[in-house]
């Protein structure tokens, strides 16, 4: 198993390539099964995520073709409508083939994604909704499986909660249903915005993309035709640059960002001293000599993402004062907390609010990698403990960071992959 050692101390400096986004990737390659032909998907990043769902096309019978950061994929081959528990098990996003399968072919089986390091994560939501749909849904030996034999109907569904995947998922379904679906109370984060895009580029009638509220009239069952897609920008990954800049006190530049994405981090910066300048698609930051504290809530998009939570609780405890943090999205997102307290840190919680108290210097430890975002706290507060810290079990890491340690070294970091003896 792979490791990262990092050690400690190392100002960084030039600038960064920020990858397309992981999580806008994973609907649009699942969005491909609603298409019987080409379809070609450019700047994807290079993570494991990614391979495995592609490999999970490829299990149904479709033809991937890919190559690190393009991907051409043709479902016009597709033979079989079950995602096995060895996929779903690696990757919870797996469930988001459960919508275009059940609409482009009235049927399919997808195992059921248990809980994770995060919190339960239920489905009940999709399923709900798809039932609205008309689909007849059971559950049986860990896998759901649903039907809609005669085609998906358009409904009115109302989300009980914001969900990012189960909009997707519906989105997806509505797009071959049969009549109009709206959506109330509909996710709105960037990733889902893309995914609609898409789909309305390929000639579905989508209105209100950006907002809470959409509407699809679907093809009736005919599949799409879609025109090729460039992932955006990951603005988690900006994000978690950006406080890689902040927490080592450098000036570095990150190319290739959509600013208006990254807002809630910008501002959340800013409140900790740092100033930024933002051109085209780059924005560099001037980070402060003093971390001021701050107090943020994960909330949706446009608010402040649960998936930076973790990499500014490690800027704050760096901070001058006491910070407080509060994840309102996962019941469980703190895990990373009594490893940044190994290196040193002073963060107590108490139910979904964690207080921060800033201390002076961190200093290098094992720590262990926890889920995905958890993991890139621990590389940012290694970047400045003192000493040599170990980042063990970064599968968690390798799944949504594209070359970590090649562009954090570029930048001037000293870290690097080893392997467990
Ligand atoms: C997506 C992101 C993840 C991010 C999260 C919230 C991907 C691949 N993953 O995850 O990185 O942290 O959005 O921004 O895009 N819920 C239910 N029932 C459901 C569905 C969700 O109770 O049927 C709950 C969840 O447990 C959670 C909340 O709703 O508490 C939000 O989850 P959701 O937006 O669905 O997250 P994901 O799509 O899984």
């Amino acid at each position: 198993m792979d490791y990262l050692e990092i050690k400690g101390g190392k100002k960084l400096s030039g600038s960064v390539t920020i990858s397309g986004a992981k999580n806008a990737a994973l609907p649009i390659i699942a969005a491909t099964i609603l298409s019987d032909k080409k379809v070609t998907l450019t700047n994807l990043p290079n993570v494991v995520d990614i391979r495995t769902l592609l490999k999970l096309l490829t299990m149904l019978g479709g033809e991937v073709d890919h190559n690190k950061t393009i991907a051409n994929i043709n479902n016009g081959t597709i033979t079989s409508t079950k995602a096995v528990y060895e996929i779903v098990s690696q990757m919870r996003a797996s469930i988001l083939v459960l919508g275009p399968l059940l609409a482009r072919f009235g049927e399919c089986e997808v195992s059921l994604p248990g809980g994770c390091a995060i919190g339960q994560r239920p489905i009940d939501l999709h399923l709900k909704a798809l039932e609205s749909m008309g689909a007849t849904i059971e559950i049986k030996g860990g896998y759901v499986r649903a039907e809609a034999k005669d085609g998906l109907k358009g409904a009115k569904i109302i989300f009980d909660k914001i969900t990012v995947g189960g909009t997707e998922n519906i989105v997806m379904a509505a797009a071959l249903a049969h009549g109009t679906t709206t959506i109330i109370n509909a996710a709105k984060e960037p990733e889902v915005e893309q995914l609609c895009q898409m789909i309305a580029d390929a000639g579905v009638k989508i209105e209100g993309i950006g907002t809470n509220e959409l509407s699809i009239e679907g093809t009736c069952g005919k599949p799409l035709n879609f025109k090729t897609v460039e992932i955006i920008p990951d603005r988690i990954e900006a994000g978690t640059y950006l406080c890689a800049g902040a927490i080592t006190n450098s000036s570095i530049t990150l190319n290739r960002v959509n600013h208006g994405h990254i807002r809630a981090s910008i501002d959340k910066l800013e409140s900790m001293g740092c100033t930024f300048e933002l051109e085209d698609d780059s924005i560099t930051i001037h980070p402060s000599e003093t971390i001021k504290p701050v107090s943020l809530i994960t909330i949706e998009y446009p608010g402040f993402p649960t998936d930076m939570q973790a990499q500014f609780m490690a800027l704050a405890v760096m901070a001058k004062g006491e910070s407080l943090i509060e994840e309102r999205l996962f019941e469980n997102r703190f895990m990373h907390v009594s490893e940044l307290n190994r290196l040193g840190a002073d963060i107590w919680l108490k139910g979904s609010t964690a207080a921060v108290k800033g201390v002076d210097t961190l200093y290098g430890a094992d720590v262990m990698a926890t889920d995905l975002r958890a993991s890139s706290a621990l590389v940012l507060a290694a970047l400045v403990a003192e000493g040599t810290t170990n980042v063990r079990r970064i599968y968690h890491l390798d799944r949504g960071y594209d070359d970590l340690e090649g562009k954090l070294s570029k930048l001037g970091a000293d870290i690097v992959r080893k392997k467990e003896v």
